[in-house]
């Protein structure tokens, strides 16, 4: 295994394209058929980086997909952020004028011990590790993502949730001197989302902190923001300030803005379709645009780890 990370360490990243640093070392890991334990992160946790300019070393410990990565330029320019305006070249243009730098998150509600952290001190405290998802948007369109995070198990088991902690409220930056987009009422500010207490500690939600062996990219949400790669792409809220552990099924921004369209759930589910985009099918992003559409499936393709937390729901009710 450390031959594996110092290999890779070795690699002049200035001098390569990700694409090929990645596929090369996701191949590289595949061919020795590598099974990495999360013990083994801690050995390779050092010190000395900043979240906001350099990551430590992290393992590749989930590569659920055998898809071709999207490339970093797609992954980059092609965006949701709705607090840099509405079209999707909007975030990579002022992304950059957002400051991220002090950025501290701060976990709370109904929890034993509340933690405020800088990300710097987060990413100490929990390994990272890399995890390759696919994000499927519910305008019908898909990427595959080599993310850089945080289980966010891990954090929430740092503040021991009590009792009363039944789902997890996620609370996005609100600053429209920066997020030139808040300054339209579109969206009611800041950005929200929710997921069900066991939703938020399975082992595929994760906190990202990069994407491509590099810190986050503003436009995909820097200095930190969810990944649930079962779900569709809005429920992964981006520059995330607040965890709050609650009661009550807390109302996402939107639900709010249009609980006709948007339920709380948002599972990927190609059979039920949502009123303006076919859920059934997916275009892959990076694609030529005669390639025909993939097929949509079930729970983003990871039934199988999923499924058994929606056992006796009705998926057409809590779409
Ligand atoms: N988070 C915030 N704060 N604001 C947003 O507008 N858009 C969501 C989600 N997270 C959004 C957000 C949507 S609609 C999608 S599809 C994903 O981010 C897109 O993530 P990406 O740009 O990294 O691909």
């Amino acid at each position: 295994l450390e031959f594996t990370m110092t290999t890779f360490k070795k690699i002049p990243s200035s001098e390569i394209t990700p694409e090929h640093i990645y596929n090369d070392r996701r191949n590289f890991i595949k061919n020795l058929g590598l099974i990495l334990s999360s013990t083994a992160l801690s050995t390779f946790t050092n010190t000395g980086f900043t979240a906001l300019n350099t990551l430590p070393s992290f393992i590749q410990s989930k590569d659920l997909s055998n898809e071709k990565l999207t490339s970093f330029k797609d992954i980059t320019s092609y965006n949701n952020y709705y607090e840099f305006g509405t079209s999707k070249s909007d975030p990579q243009d002022h992304a950059h004028l957002l400051k991220i730098d002090p950025w501290s998150i701060s976990i709370e509600g109904s929890v034993a011990k509340p933690l405020k952290l800088d990300i710097d001190e987060l990413i100490k405290l929990i390994p990272i590790e890399e995890r390759i998802y696919r994000l499927r948007c519910v305008e019908g369109w898909s990427m595959v993502i080599p993310w850089i995070g945080i289980p966010l198990n891990s954090l929430l088991k740092k503040v021991t949730p009590t009792g009363n902690a039944k789902y997890v409220e996620f609370v996005s930056l609100k600053r429209p001197s920066e997020m030139i987009g808040q300054k339209d009422d579109m969206l009611d500010w800041p950005y929200t989302e929710g997921l069900r207490l066991d939703e938020a500690m399975h082992p595929l939600t994760i906190l990202a902190v990069g994407l491509y062996g590099k810190v986050l990219p503003k436009q995909n949400g820097a200095p930190i923001r969810l990944v649930v790669p079962w779900k569709y792409g809005f429920k992964s809220i981006k520059a995330i300030t607040k965890i709050r552990l609650v009661e009550k099924m807390p109302i996402s921004t939107w639900m709010k803005a249009n609980p006709k369209e948007y339920g709380f759930y948002s599972n990927v589910n190609p059979e039920v379709d949502h009123p303006r985009w076919t859920q059934a099918t997916e275009r892959r992003i990076g694609e030529s645009l005669l390639s025909p559409r993939l097929k949509t499936q079930m729970f983003n393709g990871y039934k199988e780890e999923v499924a058994h937390l929606y056992q006796g729901m009705d998926l057409n009710k809590n779409f």
